[in-house]
């Protein structure tokens, strides 16, 4: 009997956020529109001290996207022309385009199944004497292996710009063996993704763990010259008005973005706990369905996405017969970054990469989701896995 659904269910629903929020965020717009400060007013310099002091950074430098915090962070890290950067063919493209787009090469690395992010085990063999840096990409709102990472990146001397557009939040606690020297005391055990290497990319895209109403980003460094040139390259290559001293982009983050993002802000705990909470349900919900693996739900995983593989019957077919029972499922990424057309014939395969191109499937995951809901996905995975 196939499930009967009242309403269809969105892979994100943003409705019980904005209705919580509406009164406070009425308020607050009409303050900032009505200030005419749009452009890097206080509700940006605001924003970037806080997110700064919340996520445990020197520096935090607001822009228009992701994909830009991303572009100008790679360019203020020293990374261009000629140059080779390791990262996960499996990603958004915007990983590998911002590498792309600033004249240098990226190079993949295969992922590893369980935690679909790059194979740290695997980086070694991809160095050459032009590898400048490793872009780890916290997928999924999964931390990289940070640890191995950075042990790599300082034996080979390299930067590491961590992609972070699905981790907000996400902290890095998995120090077990680490080799740093300064991971015994403090150092970097339950740090936030984005605060271990040298340069941290944030996307505030609406669906994002914390996200906006329209696009944004933002770059987080500890590193004083690298913070004063994103600042330089956000604002045309000038610091001082009509002082342009390169060429630069206009990615500012806006202050009506900046003020939607301060109301936020202390909500994403809470909210990344509440997802937390749907993946372990949706774990034990999802443990006795054959043919469905479902990720584990390990330390400072935010769960930007509730990803599982489809190992039992064809994926494609399973998003389709989910559809018709009005849950919707989405595939992040049905074709890997490095078979993109814009790539076509530079790459050779990767194994691990492609099978999780055709197994991934992501569920329906948003903070307020009720478990009622939450049942009837699980109720029409049942069916159309059985
Ligand atoms: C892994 C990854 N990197 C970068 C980006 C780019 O972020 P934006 O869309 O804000 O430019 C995204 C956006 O989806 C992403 O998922």
């Amino acid at each position: 009997m196939s499930a009967n659904l009242s309403s269809n269910i969105p892979i994100l629903d943003l409705t019980p956020e904005v209705e919580a929020l509406w009164p406070t965020l009425n308020e607050k717009l009409k303050e900032v529109i009505f200030s005419g400060q749009f452009i890097i007013g206080p509700e940006v310099k605001n924003f970037e001290s806080e997110v700064a002091a919340w996520l445990g950074t020197k520096h935090a430098i607001g822009v228009n996207s992701g994909t830009d915090a991303l572009v100008i962070g790679l360019r203020a890290a020293g990374i261009g022309e000629g140059d080779e950067v390791i990262t996960s063919p499996f990603s958004f493209f915007a990983s590998a385009e911002s590498i792309s787009n600033v004249g240098a090469r990226p190079v993949f690395v295969d992922v590893e199944l369980d935690s679909m992010n790059i194979d740290p085990d695997k980086i070694e063999a991809a160095i050459t004497d032009k590898t400048k840096a490793i872009m780890p990409v916290h997928l999924f709102g999964r931390p990289c292996a940070m640890n191995k990472i950075m042990a790599i990146a300082q034996k080979h001397n390299l930067k590491v710009i961590e992609d972070c557009a699905q981790s907000f939040g996400a902290r890095y606690d998995g120090c077990s063996g680490c080799t740093l020297a300064q991971c015994s005391t403090s150092g970097h055990i339950g740090k936030m993704t984005g605060t271990v290497g040298l340069v941290g990319a944030y996307s505030f895209f609406p669906t994002k763990n914390l996200g906006c109403y329209g696009d944004g980003g933002l770059i987080t460094t500890d590193d004083d010259a690298i913070a004063e040139m994103c600042r330089k390259l956000r604002a045309h290559g000038s610091i001082k008005k009509y002082h342009n001293e390169i060429l630069g982009y206009n990615s500012r983050l806006d202050s009506v973005q900046a003020a939607i993002l301060r109301l936020k802000l202390p909500l994403v705990a809470g909210y990344n706990e509440a997802r937390r909470a749907i993946a372990t349900a949706y774990k034990e919900l999802l443990a006795d369905v054959p043919g469905v693996v479902t990720p584990d739900v390990t330390p400072g995983h935010v769960f930007h996405q509730y990803t599982v593989r489809v190992t039992g019957k064809d994926r494609d077919e399973v998003v389709a017969r989910m559809q018709e029972r009005g849950v919707q499922c989405m595939v992040y990424y049905p074709i890997p970054q490095d078979r993109l057309p814009v790539y076509a014939g530079q790459y050779p395969t990767y194994e691990v990469n492609e099978v999780l191109s055709k197994q991934v499937m992501s569920l329906p995951i948003w903070p307020q989701m009720d478990q009622s809901t939450q049942l009837r996905v699980v109720e029409a995975l049942r069916e159309v896995l059985a």
